[in-house]
């Protein structure tokens, strides 16, 4: 689907905004003179609220040259922001991708809070975000649900300023679909090398790529990421992504360390069989960091940053690791392995201590869609964040809410801390209780970071994915691509030149 920017346009579709109270935007109000009044009318006819994403549908209108004009609520005007022109371009596309339209003509205007020109930038950005799709294996789509839509144009006086930023803001959405697709993407094609094959093709982007085999593994001592992929007969990998931007390309990097289980069935305490086929997408946090390092290094970041993704396949073969083993870590600490379900913390635990002990990074950010009791905690509204410093949880929290990717912050604390001790081994992996899930798993990781780095643990169990129908409108599949428009934010504000 192409985008385009111009100052006028024809189609087939234009799509207008109104604000809350049904109050027509100046683009929907010509419309409405030009037609004698169609659009008024018809908004009676439904008591249409101008709520976000409400719409009116008007066909074949006298005295105007589209087919359909699409009038869609902004909510209120004064509090909209760039998220809310995504989100009304994203139903734009929602209702035309299929409808038998080739071409939709947006005409956002401005709003108080957003100048002409990010009006128009943003409108792109929800457009893209909003026409994913995930079809490669329906080979028997019906003619009606194969995409119509093949160009979407927005006009504006004066676009350049707003197509400058959107073919920048386009290498944020490749970052997002990559990421999308890699969690849509079914176990059975997506497992540890086959996986490590697609972080490679970022070389042609200028990112350094290296593929750990299990024997190098070994040698490391990742005794707790290989008692977890000994289980399958799909081998470990754990893959680097550096991106040196910068202009001193061996300044401290940002580490992004992400949990890559390509399926988890959960090992020999193997998980309850309904709903089990959701666990392909338990590399969702691997996704996302390599999401986002295809976006900076598509846009050519001016900062270094190094994803590492640890990925596993959790299965309960004959050589699968058992509850009670105790294993050691690359870092030394031994822990004891009471529950095979809580994989994603012991991969996790050599993979942040290898980022550290190999990139010496200014900052260590991990994401991983670790715990059903984040799930219960915030449900797929926002991430849980967890960190031991200031400034970098403020950082994230800011620029969640600028991209629509929230993070709530949970607490840590010594007496979480002492509920993983055991008498057997450094720590253990699960608790004896169901309580605090979440805040004992961060508390887990963090004995394996190091003094003085500052460190943020995200939890996006509940936010890489999302259950049906899929309403977002700027996320249409069940992978969400959560974490790169986030974290490129972050480094965009934090650890950019
Ligand atoms: N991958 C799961 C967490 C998860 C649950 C992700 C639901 C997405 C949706 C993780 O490995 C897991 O199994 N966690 C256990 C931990 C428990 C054994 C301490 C859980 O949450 O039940
Ligand atoms: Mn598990
Ligand atoms: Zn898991």
């Amino acid at each position: 689907m192409e985008i385009r920017f111009s100052t006028a346009a024809g189609g087939d579709v234009v799509a207008v905004m109104a604000s809350e109270g049904g109050q027509l935007l100046p683009a929907a109000q010509a419309l409405d003179a030009a037609s004698g009044g169609r659009i008024a009318k018809a908004m009676k006819a439904i008591r249409f609220t101008g709520g976000l994403g409400m719409a009116i549908d008007v066909l074949a209108p006298e005295g105007i040259d589209f087919a359909r004009v699409l009038v869609i609520g902004v909510g209120k005007s004064e509090s909209a922001d760039g998220l809310t022109i995504e989100r009304w371009a994203g139903h734009a596309i929602r209702r035309t991708q299929t409808s038998g339209a080739e071409k939709l003509v947006l005409q956002p205007d401005g709003l108080p809070g957003v100048s002409k020109a990010e009006v128009g930038a943003h409108a792109a950005m929800g457009a893209r975000l909003a026409a994913y799709r995930f079809d490669p294996y329906r080979t028997k789509l019906k003619p009606e649900q194969v995409p119509s839509l093949t160009s979407v144009e927005i006009a504006m006086e004066a676009p350049a300023t707003a197509r400058a930023r959107a073919e920048k803001d386009a290498a944020i959405v490749d970052g997002v679909f990559f990421a999308r697709d890699l969690v849509n993407e079914p176990a059975n094609v997506l497992f540890p090398a086959s996986f490590a094959e697609r972080l490679r093709d970022l070389e042609t982007l200028g990112v350094q790529v290296e593929v750990l085999d299990p024997e190098t593994m070994a040698k490391l001592g990742m005794g707790a990421l290989l008692g977890v992929a000994q289980g399958s007969a799909n081998p470990g990998r754990l893959v680097t992504m550096s991106w040196n931007g910068a202009r001193a390309k061996t300044g401290r990097p940002l580490a992004l360390v992400g949990k890559g289980v390509t399926f988890d069935t959960g090992g020999i305490s193997i998980k309850a069989a309904a709903g089990m086929e959701d666990m392909k997408g338990d590399m969702g946090g691997a996704a996302a960091v390599a999401g986002t390092i295809k976006a900076l290094a598509q846009r050519k970041a001016k900062a270094n940053v190094v994803g590492v993704v640890a990925l596993v396949e959790n299965m309960p073969g004959a050589n699968a690791q058992r509850p009670g083993d105790i294993v050691t870590t690359m870092s030394g600490q031994t822990i004891e392995v009471l529950n095979t379900d809580a994989e994603g913390r012991l991969i996790l635990a050599d993979a942040i201590w290898y980022a550290q002990d190999k990139f010496n990074p200014s900052a260590v950010i991990d994401l991983a869609t670790l715990t059903g009791a984040i799930i219960v905690s915030l449900g797929h509204e926002y991430a849980g964040l967890f960190s031991n410093d200031e400034d970098l949880a403020q950082g994230l929290i800011t620029a969640g809410q600028t991209e629509g990717e929230p993070v709530w912050r949970l607490p840590l604390g010594a007496g979480y801390d002492k509920m993983i001790d055991t008498p057997n081994a450094d720590m253990k992996n699960i608790t004896g209780k169901t309580a605090a899930g979440s805040i004992t798993a961060a508390q887990f990781i963090k004995r394996f970071v190091k003094d003085g780095v500052p460190w943020a643990h995200i939890d996006i169990a509940g936010t890489a994915t999302k259950p049906g129908p899929y309403e977002d409108p700027l996320s249409p599949s069940w992978a969400t691509g959560y974490g790169v428009r986030l974290l490129n934010r972050l480094v965009a504000n934090k650890f950019e030149e």
